[in-house]
């Protein structure tokens, strides 16, 4: 089925505007007779934050916004699926053009800004398929106009406790004006306190679902001490490296493309998506764990965050350019790579190049 669809669909969706193909496979997910997906390799199994997964490779969020295809998702081979981001409130989001392709760079350029359904939509849908099991995270953030930014995550994180296996604080997307400013100081403070009360209070009722923050990959190293040294003392259960980044690599082909504002994404990310990774992974000193995304395409791309010091990985855009075949590629590989070094777990990997990778050149 994954192969039909790539051989048939994949042509068709790069003539599309990007929008429209997004729209198509979300539709064709929809209606898609996708069997359960055949058992991962054993060694793929990893416990993070006190969840099972079959495998490490997930789902970003941003494709599937508002909850449409979850457990078609899971079906394709994913260990686990982030939907969202949710806003509180229905909006829009910015203008179409918002998405660019960038062929030549295997990038893309997205200035979405949270178009979302609203938490009451996802919410409907999530709790129909409560029981489907699959690890589902739920990403949340702020309304464009909100009066409180802060209270529409803690307004989200008490909607969906009983159905996110975990959540995601979503602070770095660089599309909705100020939104990264939640990173900085006392409001980064601000925001953890209350997030970390509200799951706390949530307790009761829905168990104890972790919390992740979700950063840029553009903060300043100094930034980044703060951010984790606050993550670290308001125990937050993970941090998620990165987002999209708005700097534009000068070794970028698709020059005119990548004038678009918007956040970039794909294979001109990973190489300070994973430095990132690697900074954020010396200083957490194991507090907690990281999920490494940006720019992952290849199961030696996914070996290499893991080595950076991701427990679980995440991809989007490589879709884009590589088909659904990617996740069972990388799958494979993974396991290949471990039979070869002769490891039972990939947690045996993870971190285990982050020092060596601070020490190298910053990478342009
Ligand atoms: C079209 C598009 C929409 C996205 N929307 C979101 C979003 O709503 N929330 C979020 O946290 N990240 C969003 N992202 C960022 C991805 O989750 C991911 O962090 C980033 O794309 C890097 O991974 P990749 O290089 O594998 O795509 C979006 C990315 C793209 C390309």
């Amino acid at each position: 089925m994954i192969g039909l669809f790539d051989t048939l669909a994949r042509p068709l969706m790069g003539w599309l505007e990007p929008e429209n193909a997004h729209r198509l496979a979300i539709n064709g997910l929809k209606l898609a007779p996708l069997t359960p997906p055949a058992a991962d390799d054993a060694r793929l199994a990893t416990r993070v934050f006190g969840l099972n997964f079959p495998n490490p490779v997930g789902m970003a969020p941003g494709f599937d916004k508002h909850a449409e295809v979850p457990d078609a998702l899971l079906r394709l081979g994913f260990g686990f699926v982030e939907i969202g981001t949710v806003t509180p409130l229905p909006q829009p989001g910015n203008p179409r053009p918002r998405l660019f392709r960038l062929a030549a760079d295997e990038g893309v350029i997205n200035r979405l800004g949270f178009n979302s359904e609203g938490a009451e939509a996802v919410l409907t849908r999530l709790a129909a398929r409560a029981n489907a099991g699959g690890i589902i995270g739920v990403n949340v953030g702020a309304n464009k106009e909100s009066s409180d930014r802060i209270g529409d995550y803690v307004r989200q994180i008490e909607m969906f406790a009983p159905v996110a296996s975990y959540f995601t604080c979503n602070i770095s997307s660089p599309n909705t004006p100020g939104l990264r400013d939640l990173q900085q100081g006392r409001v980064f403070d601000q925001l953890l306190s209350r997030v970390m009360d509200a799951r706390a209070r949530m307790s009761q009722r829905a168990g104890i679902t972790p919390v992740l923050i979700k950063i840029a990959p553009d903060l300043t190293l100094s930034e980044l001490d703060d951010i984790v040294g606050a993550a670290r003392q308001h125990r937050v259960d993970g941090m998620i490296i990165g987002n999209t980044t708005v700097t534009r690599p000068p070794t970028l082909r698709e020059v005119s493309t990548a004038r678009e504002a918007g956040g970039l994404s794909g294979r001109p990310l990973f190489s300070l998506a994973t430095r990132m990774l690697a900074e954020s992974y010396v200083r957490v000193e194991g507090a907690f764990p990281l999920i490494g995304v940006g720019g992952i395409d290849s199961g030696e791309a996914a070996i290499e965050k893991i080595r950076a010091g991701a427990c679980l990985i995440q991809l989007y855009s490589a879709l884009v350019f590589h088909g659904l075949k990617i996740v069972s590629a990388i799958k494979s590989e993974l396991s290949n790579a471990l039979r070869r070094e002769n490891q039972p777990t990939i947690d045996e990997l993870v971190g285990t190049d982050a020092a060596a990778m601070t020490a190298e050149p910053w990478p342009r």
